[in-house]
């Protein structure tokens, strides 16, 4: 059995939803109050014990490495100063984490990011994604830490999941299957944006996943799937059919920040919560 360390950030997106914001700046470089969306996807993996971190990056992109690496000015100018404290969490994770980045040359999907990381991750890992626009609170355990016990009792890939409202449906991957305990269903098919008609569930696939390393053989052997994009829908339905993926239907918030609506909402909640912080 493989310990779990290793989680693959795709940041690589165009993030259209976005422009012109995104013309030069990464979606997921987009702040919650002060931090960007990554930095909470980053601090999720850690507190779940991922801190061999991989980013799926492309051009325009540099505002996330530089974040994640030392900016030796400002830390001199802050340094000895109160405002020095901004920058602890930041420190913090770049000082418990090896952090690497690879290129995905061609925006060409998902699943096509995912496979970029073959590299970094290897062939015999099990390893977590997160998506770092949707962004995830919880009180308890947070979500990868849901998706770590159900990939330790059960050995297989495993999807956070979410019941979606019919408006939604047509926008996610979408799940079925045999519910085996409170909120755990072993998957036996899965489609990638249905029509409402055809949505076999209202279950939709949200951003954090574990894949075992066979999904690398199969995200190089489908083709491309809707929207033409190699979906990585596409490959966990063959893992599926052979009931090697679980879905957890997760407990806590999730806010799709990809979406200008929900972004807003993030930030209030954000605003709200830490309403007693200062700056
Ligand atoms: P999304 O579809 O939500 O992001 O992909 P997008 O394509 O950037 O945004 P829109 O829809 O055009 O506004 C989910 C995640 O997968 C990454 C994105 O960066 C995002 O974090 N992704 C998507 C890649 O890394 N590579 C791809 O080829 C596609």
């Amino acid at each position: 059995m493989h310990t779990l360390t290793k989680c693959l950030f795709p940041v690589a997106g165009y993030g259209t939803r976005f422009l012109p914001f995104t013309k030069s700046m990464p979606k997921e470089m987009l702040p919650i109050i002060n931090k960007p969306l990554i930095h909470y996807g980053v601090e999720e993996a850690v507190v779940a014990g991922l801190n061999e971190l991989c980013f799926i990056t492309s051009r325009n992109k540099r505002a996330i490495d530089d974040y994640f690496d030392v900016h030796y000015e400002l830390e001199q100018q802050v340094a000895g100063r109160d405002q020095a404290r901004h920058l602890q969490d930041i420190q913090d994770i770049m000082d418990n984490t090896c952090i690497s980045f690879v290129r995905q040359r061609h925006i060409l999907g998902l699943g096509n990011a995912i496979l970029c990381g073959k590299t970094l991750i290897g062939d015999n890992c099990p390893f977590g994604v997160v998506l770092a626009d949707d962004l995830c609170f919880n009180e308890g355990k947070n979500v990868m830490q849901q998706l770590m016990d159900l990939y330790n009792q059960y050995q297989c890939s495993v999807v956070a999941v979410q019941e979606l409202s019919p408006e939604y449906i047509p926008n996610f991957g979408i799940v079925t299957g045999e519910t085996i305990a409170d909120g755990t269903i072993r998957v036996s098919d899965m489609v990638e944006k249905p029509s409402l008609d055809q949505a076999p569930s209202n279950l939709g696939i949200v951003g954090r996943y574990i894949l075992t390393p066979d999904i690398f053989t199969l995200l190089e052997n489908i083709s491309s799937g809707v929207n033409n994009e190699i979906q990585i829908t596409d490959a966990l339905r063959q893992q599926a059919m052979h009931g090697q993926v679980i879905a957890c239907v997760f407990k806590g918030l999730r806010f799709d920040c990809g979406s200008t609506k929900d972004y807003i909402a993030a930030i209030n909640y954000c605003y709200q919560k830490h309403s007693g912080h200062q700056n």
